[in-house]
C-alpha cells in the first residue's frame, strides 16, 4: 500500500474475474473510493471480502451498461474508469447480434459517454487478444503486436462472434475518444489465469477445465498465451496511473502455440488426461517470450505462468470444478 489515493474510480463489470482482481488491487493501492458496477440482480457478495475492504470505500452500483442512466449515476464524480463489464462465454450464441455485439459495443459507448459527462481523467478499455488476432494478413514470421487489428471479414465468414464483439467495441471506443478528445488507453489480456474469486466459472477458467478433463479444442482462434491475472489487474492500474501511457497493450506472458500450454500444465498435473496436441495447434504463430514490451516498459514484472497454472487449478479443485471422475485412472 502506497498512501490514501483519493481520486475516485470505477469498475464496471466489477464482480467478474478479472474485475474482482481490478477492486482488489485498487483497494490493495489505497483507492479510498472504488465504484463497482455489477448486472443487476447478481451476486457481489465476494467484493466484501477482499482484502482492505472497508466500510466505506468500496460502493456497489447495480447498472446493465445497456443502461446509460444507470451507468452514468456510477461514474458520476469518478476520475477514472476501468471498463471490462462485456459478455464472454465458450458457448455459440443463439443471436449474436443481441447477445454479444450490441452490449459490448453500446456498452462501451455508453461507458465513454459518461465518462466524457464527467470529465473523466482517463478510460482503462479492457480490449483482448481477441481484437489481435485472428489477422490471417498478418506477416508470415513476423511477432503479433499492438499493430495488429482483427479480421473482421474472417470472423463474420468462421463466426468468430465474440472477437468480433471485443473489436467492434474496441473500434468504437478510439472513434469516440478521437472526436471527444477522452483519454483513452487498452489493455489486451490473454487467456487469464489465477485464483477464481468469482462465485461462477468464467471463460477463461472454463479452457482451463476442459483442458484438464481432455478436450482437444485447440484455441486456435482464441490463443497467444497466458499471463496471471494478478499482473492483468496491476497493469490495469499502472496504466490509469502513467501519464505518459497511450494507445494500445497487449498482456502476456509471452506469446506461444496452445500446444505447448497444455504440455506445461500436463507436466505440472500429470494425473489429468490432458490431450498431446501434434504439431502446430496455432499455425504459423511465431513465438516471443517478451511480447508485452509495452507494459514491460511502463515497469510490469509478469508472473511466471506455471504460478498462474498452479493457482488457478488449485482454485478450480477447491471449487469443485474437478470432480474425482476427471482424474486419469
Ligand atoms: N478472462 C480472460 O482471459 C480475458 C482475456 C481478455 C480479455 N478479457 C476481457 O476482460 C473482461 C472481463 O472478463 P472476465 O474474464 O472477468 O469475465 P467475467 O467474469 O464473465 O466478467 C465479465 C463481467 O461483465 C458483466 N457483464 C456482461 N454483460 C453485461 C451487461 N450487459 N451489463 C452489465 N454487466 C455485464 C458480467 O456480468 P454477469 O455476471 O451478469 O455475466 C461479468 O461480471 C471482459 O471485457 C473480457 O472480454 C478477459
Amino acid at each position: 500500500m502506497t498512501g490514501p489515493k483519493k481520486e475516485a474510480v470505477c469498475v464496471t463489470g466489477a464482480n467478474g474475474f478479472i474485475g474482482t482482481w481490478v477492486v482488489r488491487t485498487l483497494l490493495e493501492k489505497g483507492y479510498t473510493t472504488v465504484h463497482a458496477t455489477i448486472f443487476p440482480g447478481t451476486d457481489a457478495s465476494h467484493l466484501f471480502t477482499l482484502p482492505g475492504v472497508t466500510d466505506s470505500n468500496l460502493k456497489i452500483y447495480e447498472a446493465d451498461i445497456l443502461n446509460p442512466e444507470a451507468i452514468s449515476r456510477a461514474i458520476d464524480g469518478c476520475q477514472g474508469v476501468f471498463h471490462l463489464a462485456s459478455p464472454n462465454t465458450l458457448d455459440d450464441p443463439k443471436d449474436p447480434e443481441k447477445e454479444l455485439l450490441i452490449p459490448a459495443v453500446q456498452g462501451t459507448l455508453n461507458v465513454l459517454e459518461a465518462a466524457k459527462k464527467y470529465n473523466v481523467r482517463r478510460v482503462v478499455l479492457t480490449s483482448s487478444i481477441s481484437a489481435i488476432v485472428p489477422n490471417p494478413n498478418w506477416p508470415k514470421g513476423k511477432v503479433f503486436d499492438e499493430t495488429s487489428w482483427t479480421d473482421l471479414d474472417f470472423c463474420q465468414a468462421n463466426k468468430i462472434w465474440y472477437s468480433m464483439s471485443k473489436t467492434l467495441a474496441e473500434k468504437a471506443a478510439w472513434e469516440f475518444a478521437e472526436k471527444s478528445g477522452l483519454d483513452l488507453v487498452s489493455i489486451h489480456p490473454a487467456t487469464s489465469l489465477g485464483p477464481f474469486p468469482q462465485p461462477y466459472l468464467n471463460a477463461s477458467g472454463a479452457v482451463l477445465q476442459r483442458l484438464l478433463k481432455g478436450s482437444k479444442d485447440t484455441q486456435e482462434h482464441y490463443w497467444l498465451g497466458a499471463v496471471h491475472v494478478q499482473d492483468v489487474a496491476k497493469a490495469q492500474v499502472l496504466l490509469f496511473e502513467s501519464p505518459a501511457a497511450s494507445g494500445r497493450h497487449l498482456c502476456t506472458n509471452g506469446i506461444y502455440q496452445f500446444a505447448e500450454f497444455a504440455e506445461k500444465v500436463s507436466k505440472l498435473f500429470p494425473e489429468f488426461p490432458i490431450h498431446r496436441f501434434n504439431g502446430e495447434t496455432q499455425p504459423g504463430l511465431k513465438a516471443c517470450p517478451d511480447a508485452a514490451k509495452r507494459l514491460i516498459d511502463l515497469g510490469l514484472v509478469f508472473t511466471p505462468v506455471e504460478v498462474a497454472v498452479r493457482e488457478a487449478v488449485e482454485s478450480l479443485k477447491a471449487q469443485g470444478y474437478l470432480g474425482q471422475q476427471n482424474l486419469k485412472s
